[in-house]
């Protein structure tokens, strides 16, 4: 289970773009921990110094302050990578229908340029960040792959134009390519900030401070939250997977279903904190329930997540109460 037997030889490059930001400053930490080397690419529009300066003192990490959106970047920060694995881009599914032009600029040809500059410097396996997104409308649970629906919103169309380009970036150049569809994922390090923050940082920084949340809707809709562990785990895997698998999409996420309403009492309870929420509207592009079959992603990269969703929480609100 997890990663801890995943081993690459120490001299090993990762080129982590996006590495500035939660999930890339998790997957730089991994990599570290491995004992191999990693390069940040990250131009740092949503991403954190901070997260740049907790790893600049080790030998073995190289941080590049560029953006996805220029070849010439994406082709410098590949030369002698290994393993690419592609985290920029800008989340949120509300700002993407606010400027629809700039996520397609940022999340679709950033994408491109990086698949592009990894072929061309030879690269072995190019894994990259996809989302839940991608099924849409589509209305059975589980979510497996192979069958989505119509896509909700500019975000949800880039990062489905990201895993088309992907594919043929496998069949026709020969390059090994591997979609992480994420479902909602959380752990130490995700911005609780901004109008456009997560909803479980979000609501523990709310809480420990004494603020009223706002639940969007009803708070009855479900997410298969998963620990960023697992995230972790199924990115390094999938550099050590199969040629066979390659030119395909996984759905990474623990496969279970936490409502958001018990959520956020759950939080509440463990924050020792009497605070009811306020309900808002829906939010528009946003589904009711969404929970992952991840057999796909086990049988062909050896994905066995052992970080459950309440396992996830403590560690995560742990970290917030030392680090908010
Ligand atoms: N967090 C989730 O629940 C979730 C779910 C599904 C998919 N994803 C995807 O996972 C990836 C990482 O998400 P995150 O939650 O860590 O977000 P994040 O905002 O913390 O990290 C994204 C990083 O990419 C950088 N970036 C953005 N555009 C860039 C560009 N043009 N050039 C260079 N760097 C750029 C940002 O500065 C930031 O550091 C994204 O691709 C996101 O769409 C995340």
């Amino acid at each position: 289970m997890g990663y801890e037997s995943v081993r690459f030889p120490e001299n090993t490059l990762f080129l982590v773009t996006g590495g500035a930001g939660f999930i890339g400053s998790n997957l730089c930490e991994a990599i570290l921990n491995k004992g191999c080397k990693v390069r940040c690419l990250d131009d740092l529009s949503t991403g954190k110094q901070e997260n740049v300066d907790l790893f600049i003192n080790n030998p073995n990490y190289e941080f590049i302050k560029g953006d996805i959106k220029e070849l010439d970047t994406c082709m410098k920060a590949c030369e002698g990578v290994d393993y690419v694995l592609n985290q920029a881009a800008w989340g949120s599914v509300p700002r993407s229908i606010e400027m629809p032009l700039f996520y397609c600029a940022n999340n679709i040809q950033g994408t491109l340029n990086m698949l592009e500059a990894a072929r061309q410097k030879g690269v072995k396996k190019f894994v990259y960040a996809s989302s839940s997104s991608v099924y849409g409308d589509e209305p059975n649970l589980p979510k497996k792959e192979g069958r989505e629906g119509n896509l909700l919103s500019p975000y949800a169309v880039s990062k489905r134009a990201d895993e088309e380009w992907a594919k043929q970036y496998t069949r026709h150049y020969g390059l090994d390519t591997y979609g992480m569809r994420y479902f909602n994922v959380f752990g130490r390090r995700q911005d609780p900030n901004g109008a456009y923050a997560a909803v479980i940082p979000k609501f523990i920084k709310q809480l420990l401070n004494g603020e009223v949340p706002t639940i969007n809707g009803d708070g009855k809709q479900s997410r298969d939250f998963t620990f960023v562990e697992n995230v972790v785990e199924a990115n390094l895997k999938a550099c050590l997977a199969p040629h066979e698998a390659a030119g395909e999409a996984f759905n990474i996420a623990f496969g279970g279903r936490e409502y958001l309403i018990d959520i956020y009492y759950g939080l509440t309870k463990a924050l020792g904190v009497d605070i009811e929420p306020n309900f808002g509207p829906d939010r528009a592009g946003d589904i009711k329930h969404s929970n992952a079959d991840i057999s796909k992603a086990k049988e062909l990269l050896g994905y066995d997540p052992d970080w459950s969703f309440d396992r996830g929480i403590k560690a995560a609100i742990e970290w917030y109460r030392e680090n908010l």
